[in-house]
């Protein structure tokens, strides 16, 4: 009997593999040497690269989301809610990833921070392109960030043309339409096929992934910021405590909660204090 390899082999006996003709590595597929050229800090700072890596791989997934969240949609457009519903757990579990992800920028001190604060001029994750897009693939639209300061103009291109497709929210509410339902008709029990009512709480599962995103955000900058503006020009937390109240898919929300009923019953009294789940505009 051949005695069974224990480790990997594969090219330890070769050199240096960046000629033309070199077989493929590990190194090669991942283009790793160009990968690590990418970060420049500007300061000496020792928390400086760690702030860029984290940006840089969170546009990574940004990148991996915006694909997978098209691939939902287009499924959904085709009434294949089977296959749409693996690309919404990937897409939670991606979230609950990025949620987790942001304790490790949590370690950073607000004097830390300010060693290198400076040189981020008026930079700000404010103008993230890809999380624009991912915003509006989603179903939150706002003309004002088709123009992001610093964006190019295929930058802009892409967000127009986000702007304009049809949204993940867009293609379950004609998904429903399609059905002769619509979000309060498919939570009343027994009313909605099975599979549409667990796609929907697979979009309110990703929703809500997401919105732990955005608080885990916050609470990061009221740890690092306090009371202070942000880099970005805005009120900086309190600016981001107001997009809390950004859902993707609050009719779903309010359906699933009833919360549409009971305004219903109470409409003769006098106006509460709104929907819990307002999704007013934050403005910076
Ligand atoms: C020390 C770490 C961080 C601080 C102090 C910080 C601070 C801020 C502040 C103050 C804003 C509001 C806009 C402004 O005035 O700049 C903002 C927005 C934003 N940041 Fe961060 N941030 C941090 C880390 C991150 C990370 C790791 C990401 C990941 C991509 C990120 C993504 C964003 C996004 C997408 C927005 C826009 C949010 C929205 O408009 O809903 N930030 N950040």
């Amino acid at each position: 009997m051949t005695e069974m390899m224990t480790e990997p082999t594969a090219g330890l006996e070769r050199g240096p593999a960046d000629g033309p003709e070199a077989p493929i590595s590990y190194g090669g597929y991942l283009e790793v040497p160009g990968l690590l050229e990418l970060q420049r800090p500007r300061t000496e700072a020792h928390d400086e690269l760690l702030f860029i890596v984290t940006h840089q791989t969170f546009e990574l997934w940004f990148a991996c989301a915006l694909r997978e969240l098209e691939r939902a949609r287009d499924l959904i457009q085709q009434g294949r809610t089977g296959p749409a519903r693996w690309c919404l757990r990937r897409m939670r579990e991606m979230v609950r990833l990025w949620v987790v992800q942001m304790d490790v920028l949590g370690t950073m001190t607000p004097e830390g921070f300010n060693e290198f604060r400076g040189v981020l001029g008026e930079s700000s994750g404010f103008q993230s392109v890809q999380f624009r897009e991912l915003e509006m693939i989603c179903g939150l639209r706002e003309r004002r960030y088709l123009t992001l300061p610093g964006s190019t103009a295929a930058e802009c291109e892409r967000l127009n043309r986000r702007f304009e497709e049809p949204s993940l929210r867009d293609a379950f509410t004609a998904l429903l339409e399609r059905n002769g339902l619509d979000a309060e008709a498919l939570f009343v029990p027994g009313l909605a096929p099975d599979e549409l009512r667990e796609l929907a709480e697979d979009l309110l599962e990703f929703d809500a992934a997401f919105h732990q995103w955005r608080y885990r955000h916050w609470l990061l900058v009221v740890r690092a910021l306090s009371s202070r503006p942000g880099t970005g020009g805005s009120a900086g937390a309190e600016f981001l405590r107001r997009t809390l109240d950004q859902w993707f898919f609050p009719e779903l929300h309010e359906a699933r909660t009833g919360v549409s009923d009971v305004r219903k019953d109470t409409a003769a009294e006098p106006a509460g204090p709104g929907c819990p789940l307002g999704h007013g505009t934050a403005t910076a």
